[in-house]
């Protein structure tokens, strides 16, 4: 850290001095980086900014969310980039058995080595392997579950050797679960069943009526 109190990054391999009370993202921004590649929601929601890091004195290199990691004197970092995962393409409406359509679409995911690297990178601290697995086994509503703070940042199918898609094997079986697995809500289509159909619509319009019309302004003195 200089005498001003900034601290010292690097940023693909070139030094930059920064405010000590930020992110690597925020960095960035403060260094007029050029590109917008990376940058999304800045809350931690959107998962554009995965980030390869090294810490100071540390061999090991880290993942994490440029815009949720804060910077430290001597952090060494780059942003992993986007790489596209291909996506199966399929129809809820016309899955058969979507269990079993888990492995025409994906069917790497049989193929996991246990190896535990989409464990380490995950950003968002999920399981990712335990997902895949529970995917497998036609655990649909566990792997909802497990997975409702991903973030989509790819870094779990980036590092995994087999193939597997650990993010996209979750949204699949999220789908399936919300549009075919769960109860359907009875009360609530009944609900809008009548409501389409115009049940209430007099007492909607007597809603309407009895809305407290905007007061007039006062007449200036
Ligand atoms: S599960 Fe995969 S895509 Fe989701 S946050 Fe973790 S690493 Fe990113
Ligand atoms: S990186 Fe791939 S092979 Fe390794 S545990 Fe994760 S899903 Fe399985
Ligand atoms: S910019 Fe959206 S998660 Fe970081």
């Amino acid at each position: 850290m200089d005498s001003d109190n900034r601290v010292s990054i690097d940023f693909m391999g070139k030094t930059y001095e920064v405010s000590p009370h930020t992110t690597l993202l925020g960095a960035l921004l403060e260094i007029g980086w050029d590109s917008v590649k990376g940058l999304g929601c800045m809350g931690g929601c959107c998962g554009a900014c995965a980030a390869w890091y090294r810490l100071p004195g540390e061999a090991h290199v880290k993942s994490g969310l440029a815009c949720r990691t804060p910077v430290k004197d001597g952090i060494s970092f780059s942003l992993a980039g986007h790489y596209h995962s291909p996506k199966p393409s399929y129809d809820l409406s016309e899955l058969k058995n979507p269990k079993q359509d888990l492995f025409d679409l994906y069917p790497e995911v049989t193929t996991c080595r246990n190896c535990e690297m989409c464990v380490q990178v995950c950003p968002q601290g999920i399981d990712p392997m335990q997902g895949v697995w529970y995917a497998t086994f036609g655990d649909f509503a566990k792997v909802a579950e497990m997975f409702k703070s991903c973030v989509q940042c790819g870094l779990c199918a980036r590092v995994c050797s087999v193939g597997i898609r650990p993010h996209l094997v979750a949204i699949y079986a999220s789908r399936v679960q919300g549009a075919c697995l769960m109860e359907k809500p009875t009360d609530l289509l009944e609900r809008l069943s009548q409501i389409e159909s115009g049940t209430f619509r007099d007492e909607w319009e007597a809603v309407l009526q009895s809305q407290v019309k905007p007061s007039e302004p006062e007449p200036s003195q």
